[in-house]
Parts: structure tokens; C-alpha cells; sequence
């Protein structure tokens, strides 16, 4: 039995291929391992981010591929379809990460009644986010389209309700304004609803062809296209949250708001401008935000369940906004998701797209 994997050249992310890799039959899986098909999977920017940063965050050592070639983690849908373990049985339907594959062994350890690990020496040395799959049958919420949201948007989402509650436990740093750039990005508007729902001014900066969508978001009081970020007010404290990772566009921000600039945290990469050196710049010193430290710090303070019950809270509130704004694209086979993938590489997917892949034909 062969499966289908998609993979890309690590130096040179534009040139990717599918190739066919032998399946082990299912008397000759490894003791506790798990065959899964992978039903269908989420791609966004995000994506690409992993991509971008294969090697620094070990994204690459995850599904490996041949010399040179990289497979890009996804998060989406798998059936088990082959089991080693008798307490995870033959159609069980799991989320989690996967690579951009038709299939995927797992080693399965730490199986509970919610969940299951991937125990392979491998996929070891990353955050153990990357190696949980949740056992989702017959659960509604990862069912139909509800599934499709928990698929393009939990991660990200995830991310949103971190940078949003590190803003708040700080006080905004003391801003009054808080400048979002991608604000047409997943991650961004769903920051931004939350931001919004608390009662802060969010700014969001896009391209021109984007503006249309996210002022029709509802939840960005302003919205300013990357060329006129300096025509904004700068009298007042303001707090940048950055998604893009546009060095030009962080100095002009810095320098536009001088002393006034309180916060400055980079998330993303979406436009992969190179990093060039900007020297010191004036107000707040730019740093990552690190959602792993965000996490364990809350995980310690709010205790077993805390981040879940709250993320719950939030998705509830945010759910009704993917609805109005969001459509669910399908594509399935090969050609459509290599498609899919030079699209989202080149900045070419509309952003009220979210796109479920399946390379099964
Ligand atoms: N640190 C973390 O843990 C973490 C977690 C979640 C997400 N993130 C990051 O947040 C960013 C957003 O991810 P997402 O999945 O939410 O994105 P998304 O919804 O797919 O965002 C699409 C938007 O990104 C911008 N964009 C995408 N590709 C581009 C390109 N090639 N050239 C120029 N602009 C491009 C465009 O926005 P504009 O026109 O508005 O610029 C586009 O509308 C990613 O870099 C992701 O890795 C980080």
C-alpha cells in the first residue's frame, strides 16, 4: 500500500512535489502503533511560518522527507484505519497535527479516554502541543463545519487569546491604542475581537486589498493601509502587535511613535520581509511573544483545565464572527492542494478564504 506526501525544497519553497512512500502493512505495524488516514487539513499562513522557520523550531523534524525536502505540518483530520492498540479502535477520528500527507504512523503513548500522544524518538524536543491528538468521535464540535473552524482557526485562535491576555494582565503597557499589521490574518482578527470585546481601541494595518475586509470585520476601530501608517495620530500610547514581521514597516512604526511606542511584540511572518538590521529603534525594545511561556505561566496560575475553560469561553463569543466573515473553501488531490500551497505562499488567497485540503483524490 502506498501514500501520498507533499513536500517542499527547504531552500527554495516554490519548488515542491508529491511523491508515493510505502505504507507498512497493517500485521507489520510497530507494537502500539496506529495507521491514520489524513481526511482533511487546514492551510494558512501560518503554515508557510513553519516552513520559514523548519529548521530554527525543528518543524522539519517532525514528518520527515528526503534530502533537502521538508513536509509542512498541518493541523486537520485523521481516521485511524490500522490499530496496535486495542483501547483505540478502527475509525476512531482524531485532531491534531499532520503532515501534508494521505497518512501517518503513530507511535500511540499517554492514550486516555480524551486523547493520545505520538511517542516516536523523532517528533521528541518540541512543544508537547505538536504531539497531542484529541479523539473527536461522534464529538459535534469537531464535526461539519464546526470541525472546518477548529481545524484553520484553534491554533491560531489560541494564539489570539494569549497575546490578548499578556496585554491585559500588563495593562496595555499603558497604550491606549493597540496597532495590529496583517489585521486581514486569522490570528490578527481574532486579537483584535478580543481587544475589541474588552474595550481597546485596535488600529489594523493591511494592503490596500484587503482594507474592504477588515473594516468589514466589525472589530477594528480604524483601519490604515501599510503605505500610511504615519499619517495615524502619534500623540497617544500605542502598543504593536506584530503579524507580518516587516522590518521596514516595525521601524516606521517606531520611530512614528517615538517614546509613545509602550509594546512591541512580534507573532508572524507573513510577509517574509528579510530581516534587515534596524538599529535601535525609539520606544519599547521589539521582542517575540512566546506562547509557550504565556501558557505555562497560566497552566501554573489558573491550574488543570483553567486555559481550556477560558479558550472555550472566548471561542464561544468568537464563533459568531467566522460565520459572517469566513468561507470554507474544499480542495482535494494533489494538483488542487499544490495550488492551494503556491497561493498561500505567493499571497494570493483572498482573506475571508479559509481553505481544508485533502490529498486523498
Ligand atoms: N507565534 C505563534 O505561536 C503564532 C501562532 C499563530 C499564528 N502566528 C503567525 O501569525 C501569522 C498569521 O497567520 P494566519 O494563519 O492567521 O494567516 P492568514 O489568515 O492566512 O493571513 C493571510 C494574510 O496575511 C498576509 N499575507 C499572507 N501571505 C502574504 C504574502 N506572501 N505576502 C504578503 N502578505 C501576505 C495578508 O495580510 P495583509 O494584507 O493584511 O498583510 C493576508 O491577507 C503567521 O505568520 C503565523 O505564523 C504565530
Amino acid at each position: 500500500m502506498t501514500a501520498t506526501d507533499f513536500i517542499v525544497a527547504r531552500g527554495d519553497f516554490e519548488t515542491c512535489k508529491t511523491i508515493a512512500t510505502t505504507l507498512p502493512d497493517s500485521d507489520a505495524l510497530p507494537h502500539d502503533a496506529l495507521l491514520v488516514k489524513v481526511d482533511r487539513f487546514a492551510f494558512t499562513a501560518n503554515n508557510i511560518t513553519y516552513a520559514v522557520l523548519g529548521d530554527e523550531a525543528k518543524y522539519w523534524q517532525l514528518f520527515p522527507a528526503p534530502n533537502g525536502f521538508g513536509n509542512i505540518p498541518v493541523w486537520g483530520f485523521g481516521e485511524v484505519i490500522a490499530s496496535k492498540r486495542p483501547n483505540v479502535p478502527i475509525g476512531e477520528r482524531l485532531f491534531g497535527y499532520f503532515p501534508m500527507a494521505t497518512h501517518l504512523v503513530i507511535e500511540a503513548t499517554d492514550v486516555s479516554k480524551r486523547g493520545l500522544r505520538d511517542g516516536a524518538a523523532h517528533r521528541q524536543g518540541v512543544a508537547p502541543v505538536y504531539n497531542a491528538y484529541a479523539r473527536v468521535s461522534g464529538n459535534p464540535d469537531y464535526a461539519g463545519r464546526q470541525g472546518d473552524y477548529q481545524a484553520l482557526l484553534r491554533p491560531l485562535f489560541m494564539l489570539s487569546l494569549l497575546a490578548d491576555d499578556f496585554l491585559a494582565e500588563n495593562d496595555d503597557f499603558g497604550a491606549r491604542t493597540v496597532l495590529l499589521s496583517s489585521a486581514s490574518s486569522k490570528t490578527a482578527f481574532g486579537l483584535a475581537h478580543l481587544l475589541h470585546t474588552r474595550g481597546r481601541k485596535v488600529v489594523g494595518l493591511t494592503s490596500a486589498n484587503n482594507t474592504g475586509f477588515v473594516s468589514s470585520l466589525g472589530c477594528y476601530d480604524n483601519v490604515v493601509i501599510y503605505d500610511r501608517v504615519t499619517s495615524l495620530p502619534s500623540d497617544t500610547p500605542a502598543a504593536f502587535v506584530d503579524m507580518a514581521g516587516n522590518s521596514a514597516l516595525r521601524a516606521t512604526l517606531h520611530r512614528h511613535f517615538g517614546d509613545r511606542m509602550k509594546c512591541s511584540v512580534r507573532v508572524g511572518l507573513t510577509h517574509r520581509a528579510t530581516d534587515a538590521d534596524e538599529g535601535e529603534l525609539p520606544g519599547a525594545k521589539p521582542r517575540w511573544f512566546s506562547a509557550p511561556d504565556q501558557i505555562r505561566k497560566r497552566a501554573k496560575e489558573w491550574g488543570p483545565g483553567g486555559i481550556e475553560q477560558r479558550f472555550g469561553a472566548a471561542w464561544s463569543g468568537f464563533e459568531p464572527l467566522l460565520e459572517k466573515c469566513l468561507t470554507v473553501v474544499e480542495s482535494r488531490g494533489p494538483e488542487a492542494v499544490r495550488q492551494v500551497y503556491l497561493d498561500t505562499l505567493k499571497g494570493r488567497i483572498p482573506p475571508e478564504q479559509g481553505h481544508m485540503l485533502s490529498l486523498l483524490g
